[in-house]
């Protein structure tokens, strides 16, 4: 296996101020509460896996109005030392990219948008295999978007249209293992996505539908290790016999919002 030729170095955020204060995907019920205490005790444990693993962690600080600022993943599309920040769907998460853009403009990023009225959520919905970028669309990112990120970044773009709400992110249906292997939640997508992606990935870890649902794809794949929010045995044994270790990080408070361990990460070393 020739390993992902990125994934070694993170932007995250601390949850502080996570919480479910709103709804804006089928897992998000304001009733259920969160225990911050136990989320930053995860969220230390996923710091803790990645570093293990030999990943670099770098910490955004958190913000009193943003509860959902702990998805980095979302904050935009990193190209070396460019940044393209999202453009967020609803406007509950819309103050984020404000925060966002001056973390990365402090650090000396070149900043470039898309066009307003656009609507894409970053890395959740964009992740590079097979030298192309693969982007979803409908539930939080438009197809058009597509076309921009094309000339922003000069990456081939392979757009697929996701189709079950309740996995409205790419990220929660694909995961880059190596140069040849991802997991895959074809239940995610439309049948055009789905040919587009038995093309693009010569060999599949097909998730079954319960296992798409459970968050499998949403992992962080650092060398040859998955840090994975679970992992059942028969996706584990796969793994393990294509030489990955596999990691389980519990982050069950953050699926209370809806995101697993990928969305608790942004990459920070992407080129397109
Ligand atoms: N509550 C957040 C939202 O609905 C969760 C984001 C999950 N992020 C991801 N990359 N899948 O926007």
């Amino acid at each position: 296996m020739t390993e992902l030729a990125w994934g070694r170095r993170y932007l995250m955020c601390p949850p502080e101020h996570f919480g479910v204060l709103y709804e804006i995907n089928p897992w998000m019920h304001r009733e259920v509460r969160v225990d911050r205490d136990k989320a930053r005790t995860q969220w230390d444990g996923l710091v803790a896996c990645l570093e293990a693993a030999g990943a670099e962690v770098e910490v955004m600080e958190s913000h009193p109005d943003l509860p959902d600022l702990v998805f980095t993943a979302n904050a935009g599309i990193v190209d070396g030392r460019t940044f393209i920040p999202a453009r967020f769907r609803h406007p509950e998460r819309q103050g984020e990219t404000a925060w966002d853009i001056a973390w990365f403009t402090e650090r000396g990023y070149e900043v470039v948008g898309l066009p307003s009225g656009v609507s894409h959520e970053g890395a959740g919905d964009a992740l590079p295999f097979g030298g192309v970028l693969v982007s979803g669309y409908r539930f939080r990112s438009d197809a058009a978007s597509h076309a921009y990120l094309s000339r922003l970044t000069g990456a081939a773009v392979r757009s697929v249209e996701l189709a079950d709400e309740r996995l409205y992110h790419l990220d929660i249906t694909f995961c880059p293992l190596d140069d040849r292997r991802a997991m895959v939640a074809p239940v995610g997508w439309d049948v055009y996505g789905q040919r587009v992606m038995e093309a693009l990935v010569p060999e599949p870890l097909v998730l079954t539908d319960d296992e798409a649902f459970a968050f499998c794809a949403n992992s962080v794949v650092v060398g040859t290790t998955v840090v994975m929010p679970v992992c059942p045995p028969r996706v584990g044994r796969q793994l393990e016999t294509w030489g990955f270790d596999v990691v389980v990080c519990e982050v069950d408070e953050f699926l209370k919002a809806g995101g697993g361990c990928r969305c608790l990460t942004l990459a920070l070393d992407v080129t397109l």
